[in-house]
Order: structure tokens, then C-alpha cells, then sequence
């Protein structure tokens, strides 16, 4: 009987001294756990209940130097640079999600995805079913042929050729244009490129910067850029209709594109400043 005591003595002890332990234990966690963040992080003018503390970000990673697959797992470019600085200023982490680029937009409108970067052109088409932040990039395109060819200089001279270019871009809107031309689409630039490469295709029309970064770099040999900017265009990062990110991601865009990280990001990628930008892309 007295053993019987003594051990229920013993374990009521026991029981009090976790409690206690336990009730630390919340306490700290609650101190230090993600609502604490959220209040330090919220941007002003953004709402807490609207604004998500990770955005999902999608990307079609073929098109460096803007947005590649880096070695050893991960993505690297300036557009990444970009958005994981533009999350740092306004208070949000970004995790990428690859996507064909064709699919994108449909993934914005589907929701699947809180935003994409990925060298993507603010069209006044695409405005229709996208938002786009404030343009972040001045880029065009150019025309591509091979080292030898002479007879192709402008779009003019695309006529009845046989072009290469990635499903779903400008490039390929800008060869649908030309008549008699064959166009043959590809899931990604370097594979277009690559088309021209190998002198299956007579024309390559892509972003200026990425064909120019392709031939620097090596990855791609025997061709050359002629025609450099047929076309003035700017990228956006595009979202959802309506999406409450987009006055976070413009602030955040603000923010960088005055303290000097936008221009370090732009050295960093092109070895250059950085071109003036407009507050709104002219569309026509
Ligand atoms: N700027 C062009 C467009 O918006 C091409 C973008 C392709 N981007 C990419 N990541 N593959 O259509």
C-alpha cells in the first residue's frame, strides 16, 4: 500500500515536470515560428491575408543567360537573380517551377502558379489574359543564319525560307507573318538554333540577347546574327488577372531598381549598364 503511494507520487511528479517542459516548449515555438516572420516581412501596402510569404514562379530554364538549369541542380540567370532579389525587397521566397514555355501562360490563368519570369515579352495579346509587372528588360529580336549566308540581312528576305523557332514566342509569332515561309517549332531555343546548326533550317528568329549569349558562349557554332533588333520589345513578369501579387512585385521591382542590386544583377549577367526603362511598356 505504501509502495503503491510512493509510486503514484512519483509518476504525478514526473507528469507535472513534462507539462512544464511541454508548456516551454510551445511558448518557444510560438515565439520563434513563421507568425512572427510574417509580421516582420509583410511589405507596406501589401495586405498580410493576400500576399503568400512563397511564390511559385515558373520558368522555361533553356533560355540563358536569362534562365538555365545550373550544374549541380537548381536554376541560375539573371531573370532568378532577379526574382529571388526582387522576394528579398518586398518580403516573399521564390520557388521556381519549370514549365514549357507554351505552358505558362495557361498555368497563370489556370492558378497553378503565383507568377512567371522567363524572358517573357509584354504583348498587348498577353495582357489579355496576364498581368505583367513594370518591364524589367529591354531586349528584340534578331535573325540568325548561317556563318556563309549573304543573301539574308532583314525579314524581308525570310520570304519562302525555311525558319526555326521556339513554339509559342514572339519569334514564332514575327515568322508566321512571313510569307511562304515553312516554320518549324521547337520546345526550346537551343534546339532551334541547333536546327540552324545542322542547316536544316535557313533562319532562326529568337531574342537578340539569347542568340548573341549562344554564340558567345561556344554553345552553338557556324552561325551568325544579322538584322539585331527587328523588333523593340520589353519583358514583364507576368501573373494571374487580378492577381494581388502584382503591386508586391512592382514594389519590389521599385525597390531594386533604385538601391543599385538591379544594376549589380545586369553587370553581373551582361557586363554592362543597364539601358533606361520605361514605367509602362508601349504596346501597340
Ligand atoms: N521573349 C520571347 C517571348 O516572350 C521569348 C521568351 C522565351 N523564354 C524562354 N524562357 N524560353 O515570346
Amino acid at each position: 500500500m505504501k509502495l503503491v503511494t510512493r509510486m503514484f507520487k512519483f509518476t504525478r511528479s514526473q507528469f507535472l515536470r513534462q507539462f512544464a517542459i511541454g508548456l516551454i516548449c510551445v511558448f518557444m515555438i510560438a515565439a520563434c515560428g513563421p507568425s512572427g516572420e510574417e509580421a516582420t516581412e509583410t511589405t507596406e501596402g501589401a495586405s498580410p491575408e493576400t500576399t503568400a510569404t512563397t511564390l511559385t514562379v515558373a520558368t522555361e530554364p533553356a533560355f540563358p543567360p536569362f534562365e538555365s538549369q545550373a550544374e549541380g541542380g537548381g536554376y541560375e540567370g539573371f531573370d532568378i537573380d532577379l526574382m529571388n532579389a526582387i522576394g528579398e525587397a518586398a518580403g516573399f521566397t521564390v520557388e521556381f517551377q519549370s514549365l514549357p514555355f507554351d505552358g505558362i501562360i495557361p498555368a497563370l490563368q489556370a492558378g497553378t502558379v503565383d507568377a512567371a519570369i522567363s524572358a517573357m515579352t509584354i504583348t498587348a495579346e498577353r495582357s489579355q489574359t496576364v498581368d505583367f509587372s513594370r518591364p524589367y528588360f529591354k531586349a528584340g529580336l534578331a535573325i540568325a543564319v548561317p556563318e556563309a549566308n549573304t543573301d539574308i540581312t532583314s525579314l524581308e528576305d525570310l520570304e519562302s525560307k525555311r525558319i526555326a523557332v521556339q513554339i509559342g514566342t514572339t519569334g514564332a509569332d514575327q515568322a508566321a507573318e512571313i510569307s511562304g515561309a515553312t516554320v518549324s517549332t521547337f520546345d526550346s531555343a537551343p534546339l532551334a538554333l541547333q536546327e540552324l546548326a545542322n542547316g536544316n533550317a535557313d533562319a532562326v528568329i529568337n531574342d537578340a540577347p539569347v542568340t548573341l549569349y549562344a554564340i558567345q558562349s561556344g554553345n552553338i557554332s557556324d552561325i551568325k546574327v544579322v538584322g539585331e533588333l527587328v523588333t523593340e520589345e520589353f519583358y514583364g513578369i507576368a501573373l494571374p488577372k487580378g492577381s494581388p501579387n502584382l503591386e508586391t512585385i512592382n514594389s519590389g521591382l521599385a525597390t531594386i531598381l533604385e538601391d543599385g542590386t538591379y544594376d549589380e544583377i545586369y553587370q553581373k549577367w551582361f557586363g554592362d549598364d543597364p539601358p533606361e526603362l520605361p514605367e509602362e511598356a508601349p504596346l501597340e
